[in-house]
């Protein structure tokens, strides 16, 4: 048969698919999500997601030292916080001496090259397990501001890099920044999460930290799974406000969203392959159906492909562990 072009050519060999492949996948892009707990030796494995732990702040740091060996220099920091430290204001969550601080302070003394990310949102501070204050069953958008801001300041002050709202109010980077940058802390970066949807895919999340709401659910703050431009426009309003890197949240079922927001966005691109995609790996590995290394490093590559330049994922240390070989 006489066919002038031939793509299968470009598939011969395993020297020649490594010559012309397009997309690397390497550690390095690997932001580690790690939740926190109180306490000494204490690794807490949570039920839903097989192969995470809470992790108390000395164990926390033995991981991580193991994490910096296989290239992976980031991490996300989630507290557990007890039900009795909880209440509407998210008080805690500028405690000074509260388990988040600690935790970045523990961090940046005995890894200090290490990137340290924390998330700002009330939930899991929260008696009402939503992310911003609950008032005659709303969510109150502009007051929550100065409570997000509030937070950030201390994260800030305790050592984060990066502050990582994912409260998706209105307002909230520019608002941040501005405090931010008043405190005294204009190199702490801001990492949004610009276009996080109200997800079936954060059940697991919301177990390992006990802080699911305790009525209703997220859709007047989080974004409409039925909708792709209007992520452009919040990630034009999150740039213009100053955010640093805009994020893609969650990530398999988006991946349409972040392709269209790498094409739009002039900052660094994150994509969030969040908990309930980190189980459905996992769990379908467990029973057998999937190789778990095959398809962990497929997703990973996809979310990379589509146009994230940095991935919080679960999956961090294993799949940084195969990439070595
Ligand atoms: C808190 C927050 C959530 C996640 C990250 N930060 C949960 C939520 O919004 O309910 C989800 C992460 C995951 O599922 O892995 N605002």
């Amino acid at each position: 048969m006489k066919l002038r072009h031939r793509p299968r050519r470009l598939r011969k060999s395993n020297a020649i698919r490594n010559l012309s492949h397009e997309t690397t996948l390497t550690a390095d892009r690997f932001v580690w999500p790690v939740f926190i707990t109180e306490g000494r030796n204490q690794r807490v494995a949570i039920s839903a997601m097989p192969g995470v732990f809470r992790l108390s702040i000395d164990e926390l740091l033995k991981d991580l030292k193991i994490a910096s060996e296989l290239g992976v220099q980031s991490v996300a920091l989630f507290p557990h916080i007890e039900e009795n430290l909880k209440d509407s204001m998210a008080s805690e969550s500028k405690n000074e001496e509260g388990l988040l601080q600690r935790a970045v302070r523990a961090i940046k003394k005995s890894l200090p090259d290490f990137c340290v990310i924390t998330d700002v949102a009330m939930d899991p501070y929260s008696s009402d397990g939503h992310d911003g204050i609950v008032h005659e069953g709303q969510i109150l958008n502009d007051e929550t501001l100065v409570v997000l801001a509030d937070m950030a300041i201390s994260q800030a002050r305790a050592g984060a890099d990066f502050v990582a709202p994912s409260d998706m109010m209105d307002g909230r980077v520019g608002y941040i920044r501005a405090r931010l940058d008043e405190a005294g802390f204009a190199n702490v970066g801001i990492i949004s999460y610009t276009a996080k949807y109200a997800s079936a895919f954060y059940g697991p999340f919301r177990e390992a930290l006990d802080s699911a709401p305790k009525f209703g659910d997220k859709k007047t703050y989080q974004m409409d799974p039925r909708n792709q431009k209007e992520a452009l426009r919040e990630t034009r309003l999150d740039i213009s406000e100053g955010a640093d890197v805009v994020m893609v949240k969650p990530a398999l079922a988006y991946l349409d969203v972040i392709a269209r927001v790498k094409d739009h966005s002039t900052v660094p691109v994150a994509a969030y392959n969040v908990s309930g995609e980190y189980a459905m790996v996992k769990l379908a590995a467990k029973s057998g159906s999937l190789d778990e290394k095959k398809a962990v490093l497929e997703v990973l590559t996809a979310i990379h492909r589509a146009g994230a330049d940095m991935i919080f994922t679960y999956h961090a240390l294993e799949a940084a562990r195969w990439l070595k070989g």
